[in-house]
C-alpha cells in the first residue's frame, strides 16, 4: 500500500485541482488531502468562498481522493507523514523547494500547475 498526501484550500474547485488530484493519486493506492481550515486560511491571508465543511464534502466525492484531513497550521506535515505512513508528498510547482525538509521522511514531488486557471482567476473573472 503506497500512501500519498497533498495539501491545499481547493476553493471553487476547478480543472487544475482535479488534474493535481488525479496525478497525485497515480503515485500510489491511497490519497489523503490535507484541507486548509477556514482559520488556517485566515492565517495565510486567504478567504475561501466555500466553507471548510463544504470543501471537504466536495473533495470526498472525488474518485481520486480517499481521505480528507484538516490542515490547521504550517508545522503539522512531518507529524501527518509519520501518522499516515506517507510514502509520497505531492504539491503543485508553485511550492517548489518549500517542503524539501520532508525528503528525510518520504518522497517529495512538485507537479507542474495547470496553466490558465486558479481560484483567484475565477474570483477575478466573475468580479469583472
Ligand atoms: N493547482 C494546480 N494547477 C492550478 C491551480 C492549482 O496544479 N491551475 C494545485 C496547486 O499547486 C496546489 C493544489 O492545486 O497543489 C491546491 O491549490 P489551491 O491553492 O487550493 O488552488 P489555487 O487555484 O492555486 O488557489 P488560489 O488562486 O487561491 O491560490
Amino acid at each position: 500500500m503506497t500512501n500519498v498526501i497533498t495539501y491545499g484550500t481547493f476553493d471553487l474547485l476547478h480543472k487544475g485541482h482535479i488534474r493535481l488530484l488525479e496525478r497525485a493519486a497515480s503515485f500510489g493506492d491511497n490519497l489523503i488531502v490535507g484541507l486548509s481550515s477556514d482559520e488556517f486560511n485566515a492565517v495565510k491571508g486567504k478567504k475561501a468562498y466555500t466553507s471548510f465543511d463544504d470543501r471537504k464534502y466536495i473533495l470526498e466525492s472525488i474518485k481520486y481522493v480517499d481521505k480528507v484531513i484538516p490542515e490547521t497550521n504550517w508545522d503539522q506535515k512531518i507529524e501527518d507523514v509519520k501518522k499516515f505512513n506517507i510514502d509520497v508528498f505531492v504539491m503543485g510547482d508553485d511550492w517548489t523547494g518549500k517542503f524539501d525538509f520532508l525528503k528525510e521522511y518520504c518522497k517529495v514531488v512538485y507537479l507542474p500547475r495547470t496553466t490558465g486557471i486558479s481560484t483567484t482567476k475565477i474570483k477575478n473573472d466573475l468580479h469583472n
